[in-house]
């Protein structure tokens, strides 16, 4: 009855666990709610008096559909400012989120059969939407051993004759890694070779929580900028995630080519959204740096929590706002066998909601957003301890 191209793909695991937990939390249950892909915190409030001016100046029509220039000028300001590559505002198109800046490239640049590489644990949305426009994503392991670093090897060594892009997100949702320089550059010049694109999903770009390299955009914009792709969002960075604001930073050609697929679909983002992104990227930052701050102390907290735990092993993240443990050590041959058998009954047994790793392509792995309060992540730590406990209470050195 519906397209073929639907019978490829899978609904989102994170929204379905959120279902899950919403379902409870209206039965009455005290649900502590992990799945959010979130910030906790506010639109920032002078980002809020900008979009309720615009509203009150009547700023309420339709726009370019690329966006108004002063926020493509603004954001390439931004990048140039960021990372010191030479963007112009006719490279950069407004989109609804990254999510959109992501499905344009696909629907702009693969064809039925092509091959596009990324790397897991990966954010889902990105290879169903490959498989959406007919593409095939190949997709490279990370190890947690080795902190989910992606090899430039590795991904190279997944070049076909079919390959026509490289997605790479860093930090990466869900695992925090984050893709080093010195790895970037012999991925790009391998695709440099081939004519392949590449194409870096920045969302997370502003929450980085140590001072390290990680100037990406500058390493593809030496070595390859007419095949770059920089997708980035005013979501996590700045608390904006219903707003809808995103924008990809790519060649004129083809931006032209999303203008065209935009024009023809969505047209331009809100435009009140517009106004309000353009005080968020061009006003003060400090509201980025506290949220930061802020994230530092909860992942600190919850990591150290959950991995006194001995069966509990975990990387600490680099970026975004993901536990990623490894619970693979209190799985069993019995009732708990895999982890989205664990995340149900942890929600059914506990009352805590967390996105199963299978989701991510890493069963054995529990996803924990620690977008929430302090609060709710000594309880909800509390909880899973006392789960994880419920699973083992026998086994020998595993006393608390
Ligand atoms: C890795 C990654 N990229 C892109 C997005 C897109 O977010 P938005 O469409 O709100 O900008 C998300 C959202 O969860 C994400 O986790």
């Amino acid at each position: 009855m519906f397209a073929q191209r639907l019978a490829q793909v899978a609904g989102s695991a994170t929204l379905k666990a959120a279902a899950e937990a919403e379902r409870l939390r209206r039965a009455g249950h005290d649900v502590v709610d992990f799945t959010a892909g979130e910030p906790d915190f506010p639109t920032p409030e002078h980002v809020k008096a900008a979009g309720k001016a615009a509203i009150d100046a009547n700023f309420t029509r339709y726009t370019a559909a690329a966006g108004i220039p002063e926020l493509r000028e603004a954001i390439s300001a931004r990048y140039r400012r960021q990372y010191g590559i030479e963007v112009t505002a006719a490279e950069v198109l407004l989109t609804a989120g990254g999510k959109q800046a992501l499905f344009n490239t696909a629907l702009a640049l693969f064809d039925p059969g092509d091959e596009v590489i990324t790397h897991a644990p990966y954010w889902p949305t990105i290879p169903e939407q490959v498989k959406l426009v007919g593409a095939v994503p190949v997709v490279v392991p990370t190890r947690s051993e080795e902190g989910f670093a992606v090899h430039a090897d590795a991904i190279a060594g997944a070049i076909t004759s079919r390959t026509k892009a490289i997605i790479l997100n860093s930090p990466c949702n869900p695992t925090g890694a984050l893709i080093d320089e010195a790895t970037l550059a012999p991925i790009v010049d391998a695709a440099a070779r081939r004519g392949i694109w590449i194409i870096v999903d920045l969302c997370y770009e502003q929450l980085i929580y140590e001072p390290v390299p990680h100037n990406l955009p500058k390493v593809l914009f030496d070595r390859h900028r007419d095949r770059t792709v920089l997708a980035g969002s005013a979501s996590k960075s700045y608390a904006m995630t219903g707003w809808r604001c995103g924008w990809t930073i790519a060649p004129k050609e083809l931006t032209a080519a999303f203008n065209t697929i935009q024009g023809q679909t969505t047209s331009n983002i809100a435009s009140m959204t517009q106004k309000a992104a353009l005080a968020a990227v061009s006003g003060p930052q400090d509201a980025v740096t506290a949220m930061l701050n802020e994230y530092r102390t909860r992942r600190d907290s919850i990591h150290a929590w959950l991995t006194a735990y001995p069966a509990i092993r975990c990387v600490k993240p680099r970026g975004a706002f993901y536990l990623f443990p490894d619970i693979s050590g209190l799985l069993s041959a019995g009732g708990v066998r895999t982890s989205a058998d664990f995340a149900q009954a942890l929600l059914e047994q506990e009352h805590v909601a967390v996105t199963a790793g299978e989701g991510f392509d890493a069963p054995g792995y529990l996803r924990i957003s620690y977008a929430t309060s302090m609060a709710q992540l000594r309880e909800g730590a509390t909880r899973i301890l006392r789960f994880a406990e419920s699973l083992q209470p026998a086994r020998a050195g595993v006393s608390r």
